[in-house]
């Protein structure tokens, strides 16, 4: 199993539009599992599934509920979601009162290794203790980064915090949103790729398309397969994929 933390430290970049269309990409090939670790539960409700965890999260990290029990299926072939509800907001607090404060993510994990080929995290935005265990039990970080000269900051807060874990994923950053029309945007673009060996040479345009995923509650590749942001994530997973290198589930759909 291998897991993917789609995480930046910057809110509303467009991690949870990542983390859900990529899991859509993967599950053609992949049982793919998306772990959703942000109160907010957007990427639950984009799945349209139920924001509740029996026992709440804290079961959840202690063993108590077991992790294959509280797992969702979509209306997607090998799409499942690890939902999640108004107790995540106290899931820092959980982790800093468990034993190996920054491993919980990978021993829940654990339990579902055989049940999964891929996991992708959407992380929560900020430098907490979710942070750190997605850093840990991720085989790579994806970073979606908007374009703006802040954007270098994000990034090299979250090398920061990927160095400093015991295994050190590879980070790969794209940017999000990108409006070409503006100077400012392309400039980024140019500069991110050239001066970041991390960022690659793939842009998410930012597109009414994204946008209708909240009205439409599934990934945009179902609403409109041909679209550039659809085809942009479709060539994210790819290059992630080569990455990870995750292995190739026995049932295709
Ligand atoms: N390429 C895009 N074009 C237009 N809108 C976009 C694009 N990507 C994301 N958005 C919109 O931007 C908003 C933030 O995106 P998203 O929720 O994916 O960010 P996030 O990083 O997960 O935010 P948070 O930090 O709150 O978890 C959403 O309303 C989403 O629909
Ligand atoms: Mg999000």
């Amino acid at each position: 199993m291998k897991v993917v933390a789609v995480y930046s430290i910057k809110g509303g970049v467009g991690k949870t539009t990542a983390a859900v269309n990529l899991a859509w990409e993967a599950a053609h090939d992949l049982r793919v599992l998306l772990w959703d670790l942000d109160p907010q539960g957007a990427a639950t409700y984009l799945l349209q599934v139920k924001p509740k965890l029996k026992g709440g999260v804290d079961s959840l990290v202690s063993g108590k509920t077991v992790a294959g029990a509280a797992v969702r299926s979509t209306t997607y072939e090998q799409l499942d979601v690890l939902p999640a509800d108004d107790s995540y907001r106290e899931l820092d607090l959980v982790f800093d009162a468990a034993k190996k404060s920054t491993q919980r993510i990978e021993k829940v994990l654990d339990t579902l290794a055989d049940d999964y080929d891929l996991v992708i995290l959407d992380c929560p935005p900020g430098a907490s203790l979710v942070a750190e265990n997605a850093m840990r039990a991720a085989d790579i970080v994806v970073v979606p980064l908007v374009p703006s000269p802040l954007s270098l900051r994000s990034l090299d807060q979250v090398k920061g915090i990927v160095a400093e874990s015991t295994r050190p994923a590879p980070i790969l950053g794209f940017l999000s949103m990108v409006d070409r029309r503006k100077t400012v945007h392309r400039e980024a673009v140019e500069s991110l790729h050239n001066d970041h060996k991390e960022v690659i040479e793939l842009v998410v345009p930012s597109t009414v398309i994204v946008e209708r995923m909240g009205t439409e509650r599934a990934p945009i590749a179902t609403y409109a397969p041909r679209a550039e942001a659809t085809l942009a994530y479709e060539r994210l997973w790819k290059r992630i994929q080569s990455v990870v290198k995750a292995k190739q589930a026995k049932h295709k759909r």
